[in-house]
């Protein structure tokens, strides 16, 4: 077995690199992000502004060929990436960085820790499309039709429940799917799925994506660890996304997609303004429960993809009741009907409501899509409908209505 990579030494070397423009180590000067060292690998990403890739180029080079000559390196891999917009060597928060567990030296401002042994190996990093040559921005990934988001306001209203569902009631419609779970901050598609193997490499050096349930599935849960911190800032988190959807062989010619689903984080940040600036969106799919503070953040979901004038295919309510099993009656837990009103007033398809279930949430658990395994359930059935409706929509195309302009009195 090869010796163990110390982390100070990888910190000192890339530190012993000068970055061209502030002339500071290239740790100091916040260059090196989500850095890898173990299991004979040694890895990072490094973000400069868009313009000087070239430039950095060669530090990279250096970067690998400094990491590669350490002892107990055997793989060293750096992603040179131009996305982010603030200056290089500035990380925008310093606050946004993970902490150590095992008692490691404390990693730099702006550094992420990638997953324990990375189920993406070296190899299959090496062969990914290097940034450079990726497509231009604000285009759809290649041979796919339509990319829909499932979002919402709040965490924690079953957005990944019913993005996992969603799609795969639309594959059982025949509806060629791929589910992208693009929640750098708490991915949960690998465990809802229970696919999490490494993925493979095209030889156009895409990675591809997982099969299972009838689905293409790809997830930045793949990339990193589920156990470590996920706190990323938001240009890495977008770098991310821009990776998950360009750098991922979605479809191809004898195969397109018909539907990418795409799982996202809770909240209007950078992830969601990524997508709907870099990628031509079909609509958005929102989740809400009943709750009058879930209905809340819904709006300001809504009002967001408005914005950026994406139309919203619909308002789902989550949770909607519970259905007594003694007496079979539904029990309202958190009010019902609440987001019924709330896509009425913002003038969007209601899509349906999805009663809170033991048997739903024990799915999840256990890496199964619940409508697959209890197709005839209220829960699955209500899934069903939803993917009618959302698949009607895009294939109604042109037809799709932009959303309501919304005022908001704040
Ligand atoms: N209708 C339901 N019936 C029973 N359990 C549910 C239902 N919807 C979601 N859950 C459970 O609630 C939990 C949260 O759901 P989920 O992870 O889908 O929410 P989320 O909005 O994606 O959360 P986050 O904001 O953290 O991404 C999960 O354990 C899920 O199994
Ligand atoms: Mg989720």
């Amino acid at each position: 077995m090869s010796q163990p990579v110390e982390r100070k030494a990888v910190l000192d070397a890339l530190n012993a690199i000068r970055d061209p423009r502030s002339g500071r180590g290239l740790v100091e000067a916040g260059l090196v992000q989500g850095l890898v060292a173990r299991d004979g690998r040694a890895g990072f990403m490094m973000e400069v502004e868009p313009g000087q890739a070239q430039l950095y180029a060669a530090v990279r080079d250096q970067a690998e060929a400094a990491l590669k000559a350490l002892p107990g390196v055997e793989r060293a891999q750096v992603v040179l990436t131009a996305d982010r917009a603030p200056a290089a060597g500035a990380p925008s928060s310093a606050h946004a960085h993970a902490q150590d567990h095992d008692h490691e030296p404390p990693v730099p401002p702006g550094t992420v820790r990638m997953r324990r042994g990375a189920r993406l190996s070296a190899d299959a990093q090496a062969q990914v499309m290097p940034p450079e040559q990726r497509p231009a921005p604000g285009l759809k990934p290649a041979h796919v039709a339509h990319v829909i988001a499932v979002a919402s306001g709040k965490g924690g209203v079953g957005k990944s429940t019913v993005a996992v569902n969603l799609a795969a009631a639309l594959a059982m419609l025949g509806k060629r799917t791929g589910l992208l779970d693009a929640d750098v901050y708490g991915p949960s598609v690998p465990r809802m799925t229970g696919l999490d193997q490494e993925p493979g490499v095209t030889p156009e050096r895409k990675l591809i994506p997982l099969r299972g349930w009838g689905l293409k599935v790809m997830s930045i849960g793949l990339l990193v660890d589920e156990a470590s911190p996920m706190i990323w800032r938001g240009p890495m988190a977008s770098s991310a996304l821009n990776q998950m959807l360009n750098d991922v062989a979605w479809g191809s010619e004898s195969e397109p997609l018909d539907i990418l689903v795409v799982d996202m984080p809770p909240g209007t940040g950078d992830i969601q303004l990524t997508l709907a600036q870099r990628v031509a969106l079909s609509g958005a799919v929102v989740v809400s429960t009943p709750q009058e503070v879930a209905l809340i953040d819904a709006r300001r979901a809504v009002a967001m993809f408005e914005k950026t004038h994406i139309p919203i295919l619909g308002v789902v309510e989550n949770m909607a009741f519970f259905t007594d099993p003694t007496t079979g009656a539904p029990i309202e837990i958190f009010g019902r009907g609440g987001a019924r009103a709330v896509a009425e007033t913002l003038k969007a398809p209601f899509l349906g409501e999805i009663p809170i279930e033991v048997a739903l949430r024990q799915a999840c658990d256990a890496g199964r899509p619940f409508v697959v395994d209890h197709p005839d359930s209220p829960a699955a059935q209500a899934f069903l409908a939803i993917a009618e409706a959302v698949a009607a929509q895009l294939d109604a195309g042109g037809e799709l209505k932009p959303p309501p302009r919304i005022v908001f009195e704040d």
